[in-house]
């Protein structure tokens, strides 16, 4: 796809399509207003036919007007010009590339100052857009024999601004949606990949590839590695499984070596049956998405990577399988893990944490910044807050609201849950230091209370991704976050 972006007037332009927005009750945009004089009132002619009338996402598509230098004129209703919102924008591009995708459109002019934001320049509104083009135009199909036949014709989309002295900003917010959006798809690729296909072994083999293509230093520790570390907890959920369990280790160095790094941990569950603890069967294969975490941590890397940003980034990835077998590890075994404190499994299910506090105690030895995990950890997340909102819990006030801005400006939003003794009370074991569930109260509260024990020397944010790395339902697949708000923070870090 290749994106331009130009300044002045969008019908100065030529092309396949142009896009002039209309406003509750008729009302035109600058686009639709200079489009109605070099045409002699035909916009004006088709709102008075009632055709169009400005509803949010309604759309109409004009063939062969006289006087410009465009074959189509799309239409394209945007609601009420004082409601119109950062939510409107998003569904309104949504709504233009829906409708074009089902045309022979190879390109299309927009004029972005037609779409009125109070809170948002336009470098915001170019990232958005590259984001929102390559989110319509996914498909993960090379798992068919035959590819879709849906596929969109678009090759060009060209976006106009009216100052020039935002071209600049603009052209460097094209640069980081493009990026942000490869990093989405490479999460959501990993994330839609079938199970028996995606394996440890395989994510270790992604990350090794993605090493090569982007200089980024990949390690892969072997189970006989993590024994010698003392990584009885991660290696007590491999147990079960037949496929050999990984620690991914990926290193981007945008700064010096002596720059302390920031770390990403990714849960890297490839399939998670819940193990002796075993999951009901209804809507299981969508345990298959319990490695969102980890695909998100290789997103972020690629798009930190494509954009050479100046930090030091390191991306570290238990991977596993959760199964039960005559191996597996029991309801009542009692480990060790690498941080010294021992934890009884009373429930096989909750594996994401016994995995994820080894790979938080390796993060140590990179003496973090600041390490923030993200995981598919609790179905009581996706209970609390839905499948809008991520669930963000930390031991450190300020990085937990950089992270909730971070969300906002990138929408792709984490809500903060809170920590605390209290909480930690429920986690309390009569055999081992500490019990790896609390109860079904506060399910996601007391998962990440479990973690916060492993998380003492330094600055750590926990995402519970559970309810919104994936799609269920006719759309199931992944969406590809918490992707843009990763990047949006590690983006606000170099400021
Ligand atoms: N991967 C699941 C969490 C999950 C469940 C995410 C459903 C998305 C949808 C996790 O490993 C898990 O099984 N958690 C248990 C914890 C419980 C046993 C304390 C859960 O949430 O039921
Ligand atoms: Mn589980
Ligand atoms: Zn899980």
């Amino acid at each position: 796809m290749d994106f331009a972006i130009k300044v002045g007037t969008s019908d100065k332009q030529r092309g396949a399509c142009v896009v002039a927005g209309i406003f509750e009750s008729r009302k035109m945009s600058e686009t639709a207003k200079i489009l109605d004089k070099t045409t002699q009132g035909y916009i004006k002619n088709i709102l008075a036919s009632g055709d169009m009338e400005g509803k949010a996402n309604t759309s109409l598509l004009l063939h062969n007007v006289p006087n410009t230098q465009f074959k189509r004129i799309l239409l394209i209703g945007l609601g009420k010009e004082e409601e119109f919102k950062e939510k409107t924008f998003l569904s309104v591009i949504g709504s233009i590339l829906n409708t074009l995708q089902k045309t022979a459109v190879t390109d299309v002019t927009l004029s972005l100052p037609d779409f009125p934001l109070k809170q948002k320049n336009s470098d915001w509104k170019v990232t958005q857009t590259a984001i929102a083009v390559s989110t319509s135009l996914y498909r993960f199909d090379q798992l068919k024999s035959k590819p879709d036949n849906d596929r969109s014709q678009l090759r060009k989309v060209v976006l106009c601004i009216n100052d020039r002295a935002e071209l600049p900003g603009c052209e460097n917010a094209l640069q980081q949606g493009l990026a942000i959006a490869k990093g989405m798809n490479l999460t959501k690729d990993l994330g839609n990949q079938a199970p028996n296909i995606c394996t440890p072994t395989y994510l270790a083999k992604q990350a090794k590839d993605l090493a090569k293509t982007h200089k980024l230093k990949a390690t892969v520790l072997e189970e006989k590695d993590m024994e010698k570390l003392g990584m009885g907890s991660l290696l007590a959920v491999a147990r079960g499984s037949d496929q050999p369990a990984k620690l991914i280790v990926l290193e981007y160095q945008g700064l010096t070596k002596k720059d302390n790094p920031v770390v990403l941990v990714g849960k890297g569950v490839t399939f998670d049956t819940g193990g002796i603890s075993l999951k009901p069967a209804a809507e299981m294969d969508e345990m298959k998405f319990d490695m969102s975490g980890a695909a998100s941590v290789l997103g972020a890397m690629l798009a930190t990577a494509e954009l050479k940003l100046p930090i030091n980034l390191i991306g570290i990835i238990p991977a596993t399988e959760n199964m039960p077998s005559g191996k597996a590890t029991k309801p009542g075994d009692v480990v060790t893990s690498m941080s010294g404190q021992t934890i009884e499994i009373l429930n096989t299910d909750a594996e994401g944490r016994l995995i994820l506090c080894d790979a938080l105690t390796y993060a140590e030895r990179y003496n973090p910044k600041l390490v923030i995990d993200i995981a598919t950890l609790t179905g009581a997340c996706v209970i609390a807050l839905g499948n809008f909102t991520t669930g963000l819990l930390s031991n450190d006030e300020q990085l937990a609201q950089e992270l909730i801005a971070a969300g906002e400006q990138a929408v792709d939003k984490a809500w903060q849950l809170p920590l605390g003794d209290d909480y930690q009370e429920l986690l309390k074991s009569n055999f081992a230091d500490i019990a790896n569930i609390g109860g079904r109260a506060a399910g996601t509260i007391t998962a990440a209370c479990f973690l916060s024990r492993f998380t003492k020397k330094y600055r750590w944010a926990h995402l519970d991704i559970a309810g919104t790395a994936w799609k269920s339902g006719k759309d199931k697949g992944s969406t590809g976050r918490p992707v843009p708000l990763l990047m949006q923070f590690l983006i606000n870090q170099t400021k």
